[in-house]
């Protein structure tokens, strides 16, 4: 059984690897997290609330950064929507509501409470793990692994240099890029090969069950953002998170040092990847089995709610 704790940013791809997560009897989420990140952290609370709601999980969600490190906050709303979950609308809730606890603390406690045995899987801006660094500095060393979506070391998606996530953040990147914890990165280089296809969301929205249904109506709202910007069909940056917990053979990866620039100009926020033979790098994905990836997003929709 793989224990995750979940730091997201509850946009349409997030989405997904919540439902991912749920799905897959391989993992037990043991928290979720939703942070300031593609729009802001009550919207991306409340989309958090709402998918954790639809697949009936019982784990605790919690609050976290409202604002990044030290940088202005920015937004993908043009991506995501101004709800940052447009499409898909849920029923009034029944069950899930927020923790009182702080999500940064709750990281905190959960993996002192379980040292090397929780992996913790970040696909927004990492301002939550670098406030927890700053509480405690070898707290994500407790964890067993620390799986983040974010950079690109081929071009960006936010600025021509920068990914959304480092962007949103390059100060908590650099901090936790630099923490010596036992970190694996899925830059757009990796993330931007699984691409959801027409055929594929059409089938989707066949499947007569409500967590198919709240999926296929997140694609479509993606599809069409995608559509807008000229950028083809999505890409499903996030979940890729997730399926690596899964069999992380199926992904090809290199151990290498990871910097953030945190000088104000053109290139701020962009990731430079560089050779190590130190133990201070991080395995960056650049390749991923992708029809094995969808055979997942299969599995889990076939059995979730
Ligand atoms: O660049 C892709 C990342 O930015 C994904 O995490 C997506 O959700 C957005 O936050
Ligand atoms: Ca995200």
């Amino acid at each position: 059984m793989e224990r995750v704790i979940l730091d997201v940013d509850t946009g349409l791809d997030d989405a997904v690897a919540l439902l991912l997560a749920a799905g897959l009897e391989e993992i037990q989420i043991e928290g979720i997290i939703a942070t300031n990140g593609n729009v802001e952290v009550a919207k991306t609370l409340e989309n958090t609330l709402n998918i954790a709601e639809v697949a009936s999980l019982t784990c605790p969600v919690f609050k976290g950064a409202d604002k990044p490190f030290s940088r202005e906050p920015i937004a993908a709303g043009d991506f995501h929507g101004e709800s940052g979950l447009d499409g898909p609308v849920f029923a009034p809730r029944m069950r899930q509501q927020v923790q009182s606890e702080n999500g940064i603390d709750a990281l905190i406690r959960m993996l002192n409470e379980n040292p090397g045995q929780i992996s913790v899987v970040s696909v927004g801006p990492l301002t939550d793990l670098a406030l927890a660094i700053q509480k405690q500095q070898d707290i994500l060393s407790l964890a067993k692994q620390v799986v983040i979506m974010g950079g690109s070391f081929s071009g960006g998606n936010v600025t021509s240099e920068a990914e959304f996530n480092t962007y949103g953040d390059p100060e908590a990147a650099q901090i936790v890029f630099s923490s010596k914890a036992n970190l694996v990165l899925f830059p757009l280089d990796c993330t931007h090969q699984v691409t959801l296809s027409p055929e594929q969301l059409a089938g989707y929205g066949k499947i007569n069950r409500e967590c198919a249904k709240v999926f296929t109506a997140c694609m479509k709202t993606y599809a069409e953002k995608y559509s807008n910007h000229g950028k083809g069909w999505p890409q499903l940056h996030d979940p890729q998170c997730i399926a690596y917990l899964i069999d992380p053979e199926k992904v090809t990866t290199r151990y290498e040092r990871v910097q953030v620039v945190t000088e104000q100009g053109p290139t701020y926020g962009k990731t430079i990847a560089s050779a190590t033979e130190e133990k201070d790098g991080v395995h960056v994905a650049y390749g991923i089995d992708s029809a094995w990836f969808w055979t997942l997003v299969d599995r889990a929709l076939s059995v979730l709610p």
